[in-house]
């Protein structure tokens, strides 16, 4: 009992984020936009989007996919041009069978299976003739050469899915639509999800000006006033999962040496949903290894066996007896008959991973609103998507109180609002804006 309370108590220092630690986050990742803006080696990507912020008239009926991870949307959006819109259509699906029938996200299938399968996709939701504007979210690193123009990076959020790397993304749906006799679905924009999010918030707020995303994967993007490319207001998607300002525990390195590209997205697999649980493991796995808890079964060792919403429900248990934690233990490690301490610990771990993960987070956003407004003197909005930011027992509250904690009573200026299906609508308002105003009309 002792021994695992003075192991706690080492993983609460080693996981904490003090207030000089949260400050020194917050003024790296400003020098490090302003290094990548300039076209200077930073971990920060900065990439241009070519989309500024909406009018909020934008309106019509728009195609949206939504491409962020191993799930797959298709909608059909209505924007009514007084900053609201509707999703009249929508439909989700993996790109991964449950079942095994098929995976479009591994090393076994190329581009073009996985492009023809979502223009399968979108076939079922266009009704005959007409034109149809399409936006289009894709949520991973991409050299925007143009609105509609996006070269894929480097896949994150470890998919794999051949011959996509370094290829036109844009190009290959239009071409896959094509292929199919989709002709009459038009691309005309390519962003990322957290520029989605964005345009979603400035859509009906215009003091938006951050637009991140806190789920499976880890993003933020925000609206630079006089981009050097263009000396106009510009989004710039920062990439800012691969922001590397941050110091590793030993689990985080760890994670990464294991992980499919390791020194990559170092922020993202210190905060975002794909990799929360699996940090938890290790760090309870150690604990197992030093013989602080008993680990029951082989099952502790399997990587990436703590799913996100586990990690929800380990946060939302109020029980006395810890029953959810133990439920979880017991399904995902085979660790039973653990004393209430033991499952206390479990908790306690997961407390500290999800909080160090919104506190991280706030930091780099404080680093964002010091460059753009430095004496915080306008009014400001974070549009945030995702599982962990809508759904995570008290990870909202935890970036609230973070951002007091860095700027006092100066944060009072700052709003962090929920865009739900922020990147969806956002490719609908990005589309829009491209089309301006013919949309459907010409059916
Ligand atoms: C991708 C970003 C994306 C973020 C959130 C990251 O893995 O690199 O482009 O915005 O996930 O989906």
């Amino acid at each position: 009992m002792e021994r695992l309370y003075t192991a706690v108590a080492r993983l609460e220092k080693e996981l904490a984020v003090s207030a000089i630690l949260l400050q020194g986050i917050a003024s790296r990742f400003q020098e490090a936009m302003t290094e990548g803006l300039a076209g200077r080696s930073s971990s920060l990507k900065m990439l241009p989007s070519f989309i500024g912020s909406p009018t909020g008239q934008e309106q019509g009926q728009v195609i949206a996919v939504d491409f962020g991870g191993t799930n797959v949307r298709v909608l059909l959006v209505e924007l009514a041009g007084t900053g609201r819109s509707r999703i009249a259509v929508r439909r989700a699906f993996p790109l991964k069978d449950k079942l095994g029938h098929y995976d479009y996200t591994a090393v076994s299938a190329s581009g073009p299976e996985l492009f023809d399968f979502i223009a399968g996709k979108i076939s079922e939701i266009v009704s005959d003739g007409g034109i149809y504007p399409l936006g289009y979210t894709f949520s991973f690193p991409c050299r925007q050469q143009g609105v509609d123009k996006a070269v894929l990076i480097n896949w994150t959020k470890e998919i794999k899915t051949v011959g996509v790397e370094s290829r036109d993304v844009g190009q290959m749906l239009q071409a896959a639509l094509e292929n199919r006799g989709l002709e009459r679905v038009r691309l005309q924009a390519v962003i990322n999800d957290t520029t989605g999010t964005l345009l979603t918030g400035a859509y009906s707020d215009p003091a938006t000006t951050i637009g991140a995303i806190c789920g499976t994967g880890h993003n933020s993007c925000y609206l630079e006033s006089c981009h050097p490319l263009t000396k106009r207001p510009m989004i710039v998607n920062m990439e800012s999962g691969n922001f590397d300002g941050v110091q590793q525990t030993k689990y985080d390195i760890l994670l990464d040496q294991a992980s499919e590209k390791p020194g990559a997205q170092r922020l993202e697999k210190m905060v975002s949903g794909q990799y929360l649980g699996e940090l938890v493991r290790l760090i309870v796995g150690s604990l197992a290894v030093d013989g602080h808890i008993s680990s029951g079964s082989e099952r502790l060792s399997v990587p990436y066996s703590l799913p996100t919403e586990d990690i929800s429900a380990i946060l939302g248990d109020t029980s006395p007896e810890l029953e959810v934690v133990a439920a979880v233990a017991a399904a995902r490690w085979g660790i039973t008959q653990l004393k209430v301490s033991g499952y206390k610990a479990i908790q306690t771990i997961v407390r500290l991973v999800a909080m160090r993960s919104a506190r991280l987070v706030t930091a780099t956003w404080a680093g964002v609103l010091s460059k753009i407004d430095p004496g915080l003197v306008r009014q400001h909005t974070i549009a945030v998507d995702g599982a962990l930011y809508e759904k995570m027992p008290g990870y909202a509250e935890q970036l609230a109180n973070t951002m007091v904690e860095i700027f006092g009573d100066k944060a009072k200026k700052i709003t962090i609002r929920l865009s739900k299906d922020g990147s969806g609508i956002g490719a609908a308002i990005a589309a829009a804006t491209v089309y301006k105003g013919k949309y459907c009309n010409e059916r």
